[in-house]
């Protein structure tokens, strides 16, 4: 009998239920014995004993369902270790209600914060697996996670129906992308939907580059230019001020978002009609696309395998097309940054795209 404790942490994403599915599947398949408790919204399930009996048939179904059937919510690492408003040891509050279900492992699917505090439980004693989730494909030891794919079909297919609208009206048209931290879902949806610029948080902009695209496009015949903008990405002052500096520019901004920001220089500058749209959440909405289903269950079943092999300790990734098991400590705190010398930026400049370098 294994006695196995799930919950979904952080921002959600596409494919959280068909990767548990897939634990759950895989388990059942072999024939052992299982116990699911899932708990309820994040970590916060774990700390206050908020939990829910599950068995097979809560995870039948749900292979295209978009969001969690377990919840989840932000808990932020950095305050993981200040006690409640009610004073009570977040940590020792997890671990306690792990050791009193006597639970033989934890599975954890999430992003950054969420592996940092995986890894912290691990730290203290308890089994821990993990699954890689987040549409910011931007966690360290995986080329990528499930919800990506998904999050790159929408802010695409965003792109493409701003592309018509361009086309008639000869505007310029900004779709901010999700991606406060790195660029790689504003690259593939840029990409994939034939932005004109693109603009990352790994790579600082100058907005008298991005003008000049827009005026050497008009001067070659086209009428629209459509800028993919990270939530993000920087301009070059920016980036040389301290991360403090940044943060209180950031506050005392009278715009709501950086892309606001681009348009109004641009407007400035040329006087050109300028559009943001912002799809937001609709990034991590909706049902996973056909890759993430299968990416999931893969993940999932694998997960499962470690679970019935009692090898804990690891995220469940996948590196140069293959699933593979990286130790937690190695995830835990790092992020996976686009490399702004890697080859797809080398190859998205040399197809005309500006980064506005
Ligand atoms: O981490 C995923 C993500 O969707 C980011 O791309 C985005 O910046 C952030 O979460 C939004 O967070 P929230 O849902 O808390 O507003």
């Amino acid at each position: 009998m294994k006695r196995i404790g799930m919950l979904t942490s952080g921002g959600d994403c596409q494919a959280l239920n068909a990767a548990m599915r897939g634990v759950v599947k895989t388990l059942a398949h072999s024939g052992e014995a299982v116990e699911i408790y899932g708990f309820l919204d994040g970590y916060k399930g774990l700390i206050y004993g908020n939990f829910q009996m599950l068995n097979g048939k809560d995870f039948s179904g749900i292979l295209t369902k978009g969001g969690t059937i377990l919840g989840s919510s932000r808990t932020p690492f950095k305050t993981i270790r200040e006690p409640d408003e009610n004073g009570l040891d977040k940590v020792d509050a997890m671990k306690q209600n792990y050791f009193k279900l006597r639970l033989d492992v934890l599975v954890v699917l999430g992003g950054n914060g969420s592996h940092k505090t995986a890894n912290l439980l691990r730290e203290e004693g308890l089994n821990i697996v993990t699954l890689p989730k987040t549409i910011d494909n931007d966690l360290w030891g995986t080329d990528m996670t499930f919800g990506f794919q998904s999050a790159v079909d929408i802010a695409t297919e965003c792109i493409d129906c701003i592309h018509t609208t361009a086309a008639s009206h000869g505007r310029v048209f900004i779709v901010e992308v999700m991606g406060h931290k790195v660029g790689w879902l504003t690259l593939n949806a840029g990409m994939a939907g034939g932005a004109d610029i693109i603009l990352l948080p790994e790579i600082p902009y100058d907005i008298k580059k991005v003008v000049q695209k827009i005026e050497e496009r008009e001067k070659n015949g086209s009428k629209f230019t459509i800028i993919a903008v990270a939530e993000g990405a920087i301009s070059k002052e920016t980036a040389k001020l301290s991360k403090k500096d940044q943060k209180k520019r950031a506050e005392e901004s009278k715009y709501p978002s950086v892309s606001y920001e681009v348009a109004d220089e641009i407007f400035k500058r040329t006087g050109r009609e300028v559009r943001v749209t912002v799809p937001g959440h609709t990034q991590r909405g909706g049902s996973p696309c056909p890759y993430d289903r299968v990416f999931a269950s893969r993940l999932g079943a694998e997960a499962g395998k470690l679970i019935l092999k009692g090898e804990y300790g690891f995220m469940v990734g996948y590196r140069n097309r293959e699933i593979v098991k990286v130790p937690l400590d190695e995830v835990a705190g790092k992020l996976k940054y686009l490399d702004p010398k890697s080859t797809i930026i080398e190859e998205a400049k040399l197809l005309g795209i500006s980064f506005g370098d």
